[in-house]
């Protein structure tokens, strides 16, 4: 019994990791919830543009850091600014429908397997 949780602690002990690390350093890439960062911009962000702004050739946004740093910018026209997660929801939509930037998905979860 007691070797058995050990073992799993040992395997589960790599994930508990990466989370870690990815909670520590979620401006690498765009990990958040398209679908609820939809919600939040068409809530918040359709006031005094459309879809179309994200499609103009000249956009002056080159990289994920950029897109991200544009919704910050305009999000301070909010009364209710992102907390950080709605910001990066937001983000992934934005860049999952229009910009497509590269994502940077290190995640290699090895779910821990069932204690039987
Ligand atoms: C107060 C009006 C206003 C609001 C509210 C607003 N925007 Fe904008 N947005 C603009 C204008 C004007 C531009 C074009 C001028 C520019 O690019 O600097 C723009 C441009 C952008 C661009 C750049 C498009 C490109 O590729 O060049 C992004 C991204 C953007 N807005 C995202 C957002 C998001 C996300 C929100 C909600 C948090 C938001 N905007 C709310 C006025 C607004």
């Amino acid at each position: 019994m007691h070797t058995r949780i050990s073992m799993l602690w040992l395997k589960t002990l790599p994930a508990v990791i990466t989370a870690f690390g990815l909670a520590s350093t979620p401006m690498l890439w765009a990990a958040g919830d398209a679908e609820r960062g939809k919600q939040l911009h068409d809530e918040r962000c359709l006031l005094c543009h459309g879809l179309e702004n994200y499609q103009a050739a000249a956009s002056k946004i080159k990289s994920l850091d950029g897109l991200r740093e544009m919704v910050r910018r305009w999000e301070d026209k909010l009364k209710d600014p992102f907390t950080d997660l709605e910001r990066e929801d937001v983000v992934t939509y934005l860049n999952a429908t229009f910009y497509k930037f590269p994502v940077q998905r290190k995640v290699s979860f090895k779910l821990a397997p069932h204690a039987d």
